[in-house]
């Protein structure tokens, strides 16, 4: 694990609190609440190159609607429309078009700001949008090869105690646990269980697995997992193939005897797991059904198929 110069992020221009400013203009006071206590709200949405050349944000309409749902959810009041948003969005692409030419990952967040101290507060919400180059979250290697996942000694949230429909930034120090505790013990990722030991999600992307009679399934919306933008973009790309996916809770056993494996999220795009802890997945490389998965899911996103046209925005 590292956070070296070459994974720094850095772009040209921000949209902060309704204007464009300068990338280095991105400042806040140390006294935002939400630095303090987490109480924020945030997406991660991407822009591809599209076959044509043109560049097309991912599911826009869905990402901005997830981000006001989770503020409902923390009653964060929002000073801006989702349209206001949603142009915020496109707007920042145009500006540094040169920049992002070749795709871009897109970072809105919500959060309470300066002010009052204290849990009791409520200050008036900042709102950002930045833009960078992220290119293969798990590595270009993951997503040709398949990756080494570790099932976490870290439990999932229960659904009692964070919120787990919104995309809530203090929510995240468990992911972050888990993650740096699968990549110090020598793995790429990690897969959180459910209080009850069920499945859940990675750290930061929902899971599906193929069993060996080559039923695929996913743990269902009940578990304690983020409603995935790309999880709901797979379940059609498979259900609109003909492929019937369950979605159902399964053990971390289940995964060990499973054909393929493979993860989803705006960061990720579909990564296969070719081992959980020391276990073989399958042949130890994509199966079938993630190869499909990959390549429906890519010719997707640059608009090479027509029926998800509805998915893409232009810029
Ligand atoms: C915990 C968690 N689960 C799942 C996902 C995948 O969600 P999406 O496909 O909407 O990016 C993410 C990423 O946002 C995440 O952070």
């Amino acid at each position: 694990m590292s956070s070296t110069s070459s994974n720094t992020v850095r772009a040209d221009q921000i949209w902060l609190d309704g204007k464009m400013i300068q990338w280095d203009e991105g400042q806040v006071h140390v006294m935002t609440h939400a630095l303090h206590y987490g109480f924020g709200v945030f997406e991660g949405i991407r822009a591809y190159k599209t076959h044509d050349g043109r560049l097309a944000v991912f599911r826009l309409r869905e990402h901005i609607q997830r981000l006001f749902d989770s503020a409902h959810i923390l009653m964060l009041k929002m000073p801006y429309t989702e349209n206001e948003l949603f142009d915020a969005c496109l707007e920042l692409l145009r500006k540094q078009k040169d920049r992002f030419a070749n795709g871009a990952y897109l970072r809105p967040v919500a959060f309470m700001g300066d002010g009052a101290m204290g849990l009791g507060a409520v200050n008036p919400t900042r709102v950002a949008v930045t833009a960078w180059d992220w290119g293969a979250y798990l590595g270009d290697k993951g997503i040709r090869e398949g990756i080494r996942a570790k099932v976490s000694s870290f439990t999932r949230m229960h659904v009692n105690v964070n919120m787990v429909r919104g995309k809530i930034t203090g929510q995240y120090v468990n992911s972050i646990l888990a993650k740096r505790e699968a990549v110090l013990a020598g793995y790429d990722e990690a897969i959180l269980l459910d209080i009850s030991g069920f499945v859940a999600e990675a750290s930061g992307e929902n899971i599906f697995m193929v069993n060996k009679k080559g039923i695929i399934k996913t743990p269902p919306l009940s578990s304690p997992i983020l409603d995935g933008i790309t999880r709901d973009t797979v379940l059609k790309l498979l259900r609109d193939s003909g492929r019937e996916v369950e979605e159902v809770t399964f053990t971390r056993d289940a995964l060990y005897i499973s054909n393929e494996i493979f993860f989803t999220g705006t960061a990720a795009e579909i990564t296969p797991v070719r081992e959980v802890d020391n276990r073989t997945v399958g042949a130890g490389k994509p199966g079938p059904i993630t190869q499909f998965v990959q390549e429906t899911y890519f010719r997707t996103v640059r608009g090479q198929e027509p029926r998800y046209a509805e998915w893409l925005t232009y810029v």
